[in-house]
């Protein structure tokens, strides 16, 4: 059963200074299929449109950010919301209860001068009326179930540790049981130790509700952990798509290779192999393979001719001319 999808989507900032205006093709022809219940992750280096995806899924789209074309659906019980076609007001009555967010940088979302206690309440009289009366049980009964301890109400976002503010965050974006989490970034800035904290309480979270996860890191090592399947985006395109061990496994994409070769190894002493240059800007794109300028295997079609996503394997999607010749 499928939970969202992405249809054929383009979305762009567009900015205009005296001028001139730019165009940044942040999200350009993307298609992809979330399943019920899954761990999906998203993947890619910093500016490749991870957030940005994230963000239109969820149906948050203003200026400077518009959608040019594609569709957003969300499968519910009765049939499919076509999110994009949704009033603020639609948004809003969904949000939170059947979709969910946890922000990048989620660790200062918190209100630094409320306590979490403050925090909880104002969003259960946002969101759960009917909640009000027996609010600090609910709350405190959440806490407990996600093994958070419950001294944390009676603090101040600062007062507690970047790895305990993180699971505090989590646990309000997801106390009212959403069907649909997306998460972007939401180990980054942690250290190991407390991210597996964090990996172990969004895994808790999806097996106690069968909730399905959007996991947004540019952190290879995470997606092995958690993701189920994983999408490699590169410069607002898909690369390659698979399920997680077939990726790590057998990489067709030379960029996904790259960002598998730089992950560290247990005992391994060896410098890590590091992808030379950096993603493109995106308001000129390279033309053809959006990878070409970068890659090691670069051939003269590469840079004119736009590979085209073929599923190679039931499950495995991936965009390269190495691994379909045009004429082959
Ligand atoms: N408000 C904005 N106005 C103009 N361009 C933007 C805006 N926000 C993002 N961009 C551009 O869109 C592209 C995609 O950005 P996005 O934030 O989606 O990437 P990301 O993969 O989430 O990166 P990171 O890993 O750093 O979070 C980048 O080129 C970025 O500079
Ligand atoms: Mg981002």
């Amino acid at each position: 059963m499928i939970a969202a999808e992405v249809q054929d989507l383009r979305a762009y900032y567009t900015t205009t200074t005296s001028t001139v205006q730019r165009t940044v093709h942040a999200v350009d022809d993307v298609s992809l299929q979330i399943r019920e219940g899954e761990v999906y992750g998203i993947a890619g280096e910093s500016g490749c449109g991870k957030t940005t995806l994230l963000k239109v899924l969820l149906g948050m789209v203003s200026p400077p950010l518009k959608v040019v074309s594609g569709s957003v659906r969300y499968r519910v019980a009765d049939g499919s919301i076509d999110v994009l076609k949704l009033s603020e007001q639609e948004l809003r009555s969904i949000r939170w209860s059947v979709v969910s967010y946890i922000p990048q940088g989620s660790m200062h979302v918190l209100n630094p001068v409320r306590k979490i206690r403050d925090t909880f309440a104002d969003f259960i009289a946002a969101h759960r009326p009917d909640w009000v009366a027996r609010r600090d049980e609910h709350v405190r009964e959440y806490l407990a179930e996600l093994g958070l301890p419950d001294s944390v109400l009676g603090a101040y976002p600062h007062q507690l540790s970047g790895g305990m503010r993180q699971r505090v965050t989590i646990a309000l974006a997801t106390i009212l049981a959403p069907s649909l989490v997306l998460a972007d970034e939401p180990t980054t800035a942690l250290d190991v130790v407390v991210q597996r904290g964090v990996i172990q309480l969004l895994q808790d979270i999806r097996q106690r509700t069968n909730s399905t996860l959007v996991l947004v890191t540019h952190d290879m090592g995470v997606h092995a952990n958690l993701a189920d399947r994983v999408l490699v985006l590169y410069a607002g395109q898909v690369m390659e798509e698979a399920e997680t061990t077939e990726l790590f496994e057998s990489p067709l994409h030379p960029y996904t290779q790259y960002l598998i070769r730089s992950l560290p190894k247990f005992a391994d002493r060896a410098e890590r192999v590091s992808i030379p240059g950096h993603p493109p800007a995106l308001d000129n794109p390279p033309t053809g393979c959006r990878f070409h300028p970068r890659c090691p295997y670069v051939m003269d079609i590469c840079r004119s001719v736009v590979p085209p996503l073929i599923e190679t394997r039931s499950d495995h999607r991936v965009a390269c001319h190495l691994v379909n010749p045009p004429n082959g």
